[in-house]
């Protein structure tokens, strides 16, 4: 296991960079060698204490005066694909936002760059380190539940509904890919597929654009051209049926995100807005008996759990890199797994019919 200090950089000075440095800064002998955006640093949004970090308004320029060993990759969805490349061609790991990227084949060229570069290639499904996601992968996974019968996902926000939020890159489908369904669509494909173990194997997608336009940040309309909401139906491996809903103007939600699964002795939900707490009922003499009472207690996780807290992906990289026995992330193998299915939905979309995941 080496110790020697890791040279850390980020890519894109927007919300989420804040998340990467936080993750990065709970790491010891990491030294942060660079930051790049290509906006003015007044309007770069890191936490406090990073104000004398070199700054960069050239990602590639800063890749070759720094040569960091671990990039974060903080940028709208367009460039994740491109830039992933270019920090692997310059020999760093990267931790790479999500969704992985705009298509599925640019999604298969960051994984064979990452491969070729022999690198740690991470996506930042940040759910994952929900102690009540992990908790609830361990039921499942000790069988709990009993064999698995039925998964249901919801992930509803209400911010993009507001007349007052205005319009951003994450409307243009040209900069984003994809709305609500590769904003929180990947949250829950990649939480459903961590919590149950099992993969996709078809599915059947709607998604609508119910906000026609937006005034940006000066005033003016823009047309909104990513889809607001997304339905979809999916099988996953064994047979289970799956629903899945999101959306962004679900007015009276604020960031939902909850997955059930029942099994043949339990039923079991999370919630992303009480990360410490799962709603279960189990047990095969309580659910032996037919009950009309439906009655999923809230329960506190066990104290030893909540002690075992995982850093999210940065941090997680920065432990596999110095081969740390507990170190884990969400890989681009996982990324590659959701983008697989966020393409699937848009072929049943032109398709109208189920399409078969690949
Ligand atoms: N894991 C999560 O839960 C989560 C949460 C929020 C956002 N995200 C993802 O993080 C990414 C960024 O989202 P955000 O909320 O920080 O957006 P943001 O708009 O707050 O920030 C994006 C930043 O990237 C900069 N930028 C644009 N083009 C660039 C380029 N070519 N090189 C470098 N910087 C560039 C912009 O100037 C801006 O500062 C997106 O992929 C988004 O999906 C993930």
């Amino acid at each position: 296991m080496s110790q020697s200090t890791l040279r850390y950089a980020v890519i894109g000075a927007g919300g989420i960079s804040a998340v990467h440095l936080n993750a990065i800064a709970t790491q010891l002998g990491v030294e942060v060698v660079g930051i790049s955006d290509p906006a003015a640093p007044a309007q770069w949004r890191l936490p406090e204490g990073y104000g004398h970090a070199p700054k960069f308004s050239d990602p590639a320029k800063l890749l070759r005066e720094t040569r960091p060993d671990l990039v974060s990759i903080c940028t709208p969805n367009k460039y994740h694909a491109e830039l992933a490349q270019l920090a692997f061609a310059h020999g760093a790991h990267v931790a790479c936002e999500k969704p992985m990227a705009m298509t599925l084949a640019e999604a298969g060229a960051m994984e064979a760059a990452r491969a070729r570069a022999g690198k740690h290639g991470g996506i930042n499904f940040s759910y994952r380190n929900l102690r009540s996601f992990r908790f609830a992968r361990e039921l499942v996974a000790r069988g709990d539940l009993g064999r698995l019968l039925r998964v249901n996902c919801v992930y509803l926000q209400s911010f993009l509904g507001a007349p007052a939020q205005p319009y951003s890159w994450r409307n243009d489908l040209a900069l984003a890919g994809f709305g609500a369904l590769g904003d929180l669509g990947v949250h829950m494909l990649d939480g459903v597929s961590f919590i149950t173990g099992l993969d996709y194997q078809r599915v059947v997608g709607l998604a609508q654009t119910l906000i026609a336009e937006k005034p940006d940040a000066a005033g003016h309309p823009q047309r909104l051209t990513t889809d607001t909401n997304a339905a979809w139906l999916s099988e996953l491996t064994g047979g289970i049926i799956a629903t899945f809903e999101t959306s962004q103007v679900a007015p009276g939600y604020g960031n939902f995100f909850r997955i059930e699964l029942s099994g043949e002795s339990g039923t079991l939900a999370v919630l992303s807005d009480s990360p410490d707490d799962l709603w279960l009922r189990a047990g095969p003499t309580l659910t032996r008996y037919a009950t009309w009472q439906t009655d999923l207690p809230k329960q506190a996780l066990p104290t030893e759990f909540m002690r075992g807290a995982k850093p999210v992906t940065p941090g997680g990289i920065v432990r596999a890199i110095r081969g740390e026995p507990e170190a884990e992330y969400p890989t681009f193998a996982d990324g590659l797994r959701a983008q697989r299915m966020l393409h699937a939905i848009g072929e049943s979309m032109r398709s109208q019919a189920w399409a078969t995941v690949g």
